[in-house]
């Protein structure tokens, strides 16, 4: 599996503790290496090569880590606060400790989010370059006008004077006394699909992510429920 790294990290980059409590376990005589108790944290290890076991079971080294979550409403999209719910806090079975969500989804918004620690992947999906397509379905209050389509296909021009880059609305549905849309938007300002629908009069009062490029929200995730990308997710992934 490639490049040597050193015991201590091996076991931290797995979420085993702080490097200092890894040192002391290792110290201790907790840690053996290939059935030999290793008391030297900067012992290099070759992943998928030594076999490292921790109090006597097996740690197995993984370098990335992809988990499709659907995010509730409620939690919020950072790697840990001392108060509130994250949604890292939602990934049960996670090892890496360096676990980051690609992008941010609002406390109330759910649906699609990626969590990994594949920082060029996170890059390719979020860089402003890269004009990723992000839908979303959204209910509104009011009745959407009609002409918000081509106002929004030419690039609408928020009260705050922000540029948006040209948005595909789709009406789908007129209920009573909201609207429910789909809105594909190529870029990620802070609340942008908010600020869009607010700017033609119809606030968003239910907000979803359905799709980022080519990964679309699983429909069997329930809110809150999480599964680990498909081989055929990552493929489509690195063709961004
Ligand atoms: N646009 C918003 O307004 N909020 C989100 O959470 C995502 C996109």
């Amino acid at each position: 599996m490639g490049n040597e790294l050193r015991l201590d990290r091996f076991l931290a980059d797995m979420g085993k503790g702080t490097r200092s409590e890894i040192r002391d376990a290792v110290r201790k005589g907790c840690v053996s290496v290939n059935g030999e108790t290793e008391r030297r944290p900067e012992q290099k290890i070759r992943p998928g090569a030594d076999l490292v076991e921790l109090d006597g079971r097996p740690v197995t080294y993984v370098r990335t880590e992809y988990y499709m979550l659907n995010k509730p409403a409620g939690v919020i999209t950072a790697t840990r606060d001392g108060r509130r719910r994250t949604v890292l806090d939602l990934i049960g079975e996670k090892q890496r400790k360096d676990l980051v969500p690609a992008g941010r989804l609002d406390i109330d918004t759910e649906g699609l989010l990626l969590i990994t620690n594949d920082g060029a992947l996170i890059h390719r999906l979020l860089s402003p370059k890269k004009h990723v397509d992000k839908v979303y379905f959204a209910r509104c209050q009011g009745r959407v006008p009609e002409d918000a389509v081509k106002t929004f296909a030419e690039g609408i021009v928020l009260p705050d004077g922000l540029h948006c880059l040209p948005a595909v609305l789709e009406i789908a549905e007129y209920g009573d006394g909201c609207t429910d849309v789909r809105l594909t938007v190529r870029e990620g300002k802070f609340h942008q699909v908010k600020r869009m629908m607010e700017a033609v009069g119809c606030p968003v009062v239910y907000l979803k992510r359905l799709s980022m490029g080519p990964l679309v929200l699983d429909p069997a995730l329930a809110p809150g429920e999480y599964r680990t990308l498909t081989e055929n997710e990552l493929e489509l992934l690195r063709t961004l």
